[in-house]
């Protein structure tokens, strides 16, 4: 039996991230971001050059990489094989190559039954965010919520996050959709919100308002 994390699932930019570090910090428990995990080991693949579409190599990639998350200040430090590797997971290159790792199933069952140890472990409450946690990761979880937003007003938080070299609001809305599409219709895991998880629409919604949302939902359960 796993312990009942709270789960957020949802499509990129809806804002998971921010709320589900800053509801753990309320609650005093820990923030798990499951996509950090895809992130990391996509970035260990591109380093070796492996080739993305054999799930051998990525399986490969995977069980001899090291990963740590560790809870600091601003949030999560993602190590990598001893290196910090917080802001190399997040660059262009590795979110465009992330379907590979995360359309292999191999992959997704170590990176699971990893996600379930670590709700053993970490102090709790685990406040975890990511796209299969409700319907695959932690099907009992006490907390279900799926997070969602229109794709313009994701594109749009997503320009006011980068910096000069920001490309077009219509191409962030073009990546944003195919990233949609792919996690939405991939064969294993695909992103779907399962009938228990309540869905909130921070479309029109600050985090403050969501996070107070998520509390309440929470000292419901
Ligand atoms: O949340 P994020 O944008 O950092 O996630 C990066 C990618 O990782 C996302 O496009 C899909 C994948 N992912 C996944 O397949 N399953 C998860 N539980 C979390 C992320």
């Amino acid at each position: 039996m796993h312990p009942s994390p709270i789960v957020i699932d949802g499509p990129a930019g809806a804002g998971k991230s921010t709320v589900a570090r800053r509801l753990a910090e309320r609650l005093g428990g820990t923030y798990l971001d499951t996509g950090a995990m895809y992130r990391a080991f996509t970035l260990r693949a591109l380093r070796q050059g492996v080739d993305l579409q054999d799930p051998r190599a990525l399986t490969r990639v995977v069980a001899e990489g090291e990963l740590q998350l560790v809870p600091d200040a601003g949030g999560l430090q993602v190590r990598l094989d001893g290196e910090d590797v917080t802001a190399a997971i997040r660059t262009p290159e590795v979110t465009r190559a992330i379907h590979f790792i995360a359309g292999c199933a191999e992959v997704r069952e170590l990176l699971v039954e990893e996600q379930r140890r670590l709700a053993e472990v970490l102090p709790p409450p685990v406040v975890a965010e990511g796209r299969d946690l409700g319907s695959i990761v932690f099907p009992a979880a006490r907390v279900k919520v799926y997070l969602d937003a229109s794709v313009e007003v994701r594109a749009r938080r997503r320009l006011a996050e980068l910096g000069p070299d920001a490309p077009s609001l219509e191409e962030l809305e073009r990546e944003i959709a195919l990233r949609d599409e792919r996690d939405r219709s991939r064969g294993v895991a695909p992103l779907v919100r399962v009938p228990d998880a309540t869905c909130i629409d921070s479309t029109a919604l600050g985090p403050e308002a969501v996070l107070e949302a998520l509390q309440h939902l929470v000292e419901q359960a």
